[in-house]
């Protein structure tokens, strides 16, 4: 697996014992991972899924905390690897030494904002249904949207057996001349395809799909394609 890492390594990293040390330490079995006394030296753990204690204590995965926002390209998958060789959005990060995992997922014909980060808690706490923080979206839909249909997606809609929780919903633009409506779209939550959906059930096809906030993140500093290290500030803030 891809964020395995030796147990007596991971102690070294840590700073508890060196690596000599790590390997007595676990022959000895003063070691334990999730409750059990591991004594294998070849042993591997992953340090954002597995708990590992020495002589009682938790050993806290030190490895720098790194987070980074992406205005995502269309065409990019939201994904570390991909079985079908297609671009991926980890392909755009350069020069970050850690291994980042995307928080939660765009779809690969939408845009815009897309956290990245190696802090699995932080994964774990922010795409967390109980969490899901607001998120604004950018819809270019085909045809003229009615009030009624506005109001409908602000109460919530039918998509498949669930129904969306009340929305924020703005017509940015409408162009006649076009046929085509311009709106922004907040929700709470993060259902697979969501807005898609939404505008499905209300009879409307979506021609562009762009998120253009994550809470108060906004990527409009940000041209398509390029990223940033976002502050401990802004991530407090999340
Ligand atoms: N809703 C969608 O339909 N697609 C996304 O990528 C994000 C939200």
């Amino acid at each position: 697996m891809e964020n395995e890492i030796r147990l007596q390594k991971y102690l070294a990293n840590n700073g508890i014992l060196s690596r000599r040390k790590a390997e007595e330490a676990i022959l000895e079995g003063k070691v334990v991972v999730d409750g059990k006394i591991v004594t294998e030296l070849g042993t591997k753990i992953n340090p954002n899924i597995n708990k590992v204690e020495y002589e009682g204590m938790l050993v806290k995965n030190e490895e720098e905390k790194v987070y980074v926002l992406l205005n995502k390209p269309i065409g990019y998958v939201t994904t570390v690897k991909d079985q079908f060789n297609r671009d991926i959005v980890t392909d755009l990060i350069k020069g970050v030494k850690v291994k980042l995992l995307p928080v939660g997922r765009l779809d690969m014909y939408t845009s815009g904002a897309l956290i990245l980060t190696n802090d699995g808690d932080f994964i774990y706490r922010v795409t967390h249904p109980k969490h899901e923080i607001e998120k604004t979206y950018n819809v270019t839909l085909r045809g003229i949207i009615e009030n009624t249909q506005v109001e409908e997606l602000e109460k919530g809609v039918k998509i498949e057996d669930y129904i969306t929780k009340p929305a924020k919903v703005k017509i940015l633009k409408i162009d006649n001349e076009k046929n085509i409506s311009r709106i922004q779209i907040t929700i709470h939550e993060g259902k697979n395809r969501q807005v898609r959906k939404m505008c499905e059930a209300i009879g409307k096809k979506v021609l562009a799909l762009h998120r253009a906030k994550i809470g108060s993140l906004d990527i409009k500093d940000l041209k398509i394609g390029e990223w940033r290290y976002l502050s401990k500030k802004e991530i407090e803030k999340l």
